[in-house]
Order: structure tokens, then sequence, then C-alpha cells
């Protein structure tokens, strides 16, 4: 039997949103496994909106009906962590124009760093290409409701951490 293709989709993911969980879906139909990838570097573990340990564990939750999705934390090169997992494949969304350049120079990078390793980009649904996760936590701070913007358990991981709608 060949092995299994594994497919990565890093990311910061705090928290994950209805958008990278299109992604992941969709890059479901391109491999056998996803791994989503929680990048961070060990003295970021515990800044941003949730920890790293508390963004898998949504990632989990989210993906829960979903076996061939796993949920995984690296520090240091998405590179050296596409090696570790024999991973060939990096998936990333873009939601406009604006991502492009910044997605498409790490892109290029990382095929100089490793050449047998490809990323492809997936638009993101016109439904989801104005949001992100930083959007997600402003408003979720702010008292606002992103009931919209991340799935149940994150939802109610965000009104744990705020209280109500995010007040
Ligand atoms: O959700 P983000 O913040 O856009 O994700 C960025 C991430 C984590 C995918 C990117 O910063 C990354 O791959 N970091 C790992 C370090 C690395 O390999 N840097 C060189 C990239 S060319």
């Amino acid at each position: 039997m060949s092995e299994p293709r594994i497919a990565l989709c890093p990311g910061s993911f705090d928290p994950i949103t209805v958008g990278h969980e299109e992604i992941v879906r969709r890059a479901l139909h391109l491999c056998d496994r996803v791994v989503v990838a929680v990048g961070h570097r060990a003295t970021q573990a515990k800044r941003g909106l949730f920890p790293v340990e508390e963004r898998m564990e949504l990632i989990r939750e989210v993906f829960a009906d979903e076996p061939r999705v796993e949920a995984a934390e690296f520090q240091g090169l998405l590179v050296d962590f596409a090696r570790e997992r024999g991973a060939r494949l990096v998936v990333r969304g873009l939601r406009t124009v604006a991502d492009y350049e910044y997605e498409y120079q790490m892109a290029l990078m990382n095929r100089e760093l490793m050449p047998e390793l490809e990323t492809v980009f997936l638009g993101a649904g016109p439904r989801w290409s104005f949001v992100s996760a930083s959007l997600v936590r402003e408003i979720a701070s702010l008292g606002g409701d992103v009931s919209g913007f991340v799935s149940p358990p994150v939802l109610a991981r965000i009104e744990e951490r705020f209280g109500g709608r995010g007040a």
C-alpha cells in the first residue's frame, strides 16, 4: 500500500475561524490526511488570546467529525515539521490579493528550503473572505458578536473568556 498523502495546514489559529475550517475541509479533497499545524515560538506559547494547547483543543473539537484531521503544534521551521511528518504539501487559504504577496514569498522561501514541499493556495469562499482570527479576537474582546465567524465550540470558549456574547 502506498504512503498516505499528508497535507499541512499551518497557521496561528488563535482561534480557528470558519474560514480556516473551510480551507481544511477542502484540503481533505487533495490528500489522505490533513495536519492542522499550530506554529509558535516557545516564548510565545502563552501569548495571544488562547494558549497553544487550547488552540489545538478547539481544532480537535471543530473537527471531531473528521478522523482524517489531526491537530499538532510545531516550533521552528515549517519545513522541518514537514520533514518530520513526511508531508509534501502545504495548503494555505488566500482571502484577498492583499494576502498574496506575503503568502507567495513564504511559499517560494519554503520551496527554496525544501524543494519537494509544494504549497497550494485555495481561494477562500466569498462568504468568508473578510474573516480573520485577528478581527475575531478584536471584536470578541470589545464585546461584539462573533457567532457568525467561529464554530460553536470556539464561540463557547470565547464566551467563557469574555462572558456573554463577548462582553
Ligand atoms: O496564521 P499565520 O499567522 O498567517 O501563520 C503563519 C505561519 C505559522 C504559517 C508561518 O509564520 C510559519 O510557517 N512559521 C513557521 C516558521 C517558518 O518556517 N518560517 C519561515 C517561513 S518562509
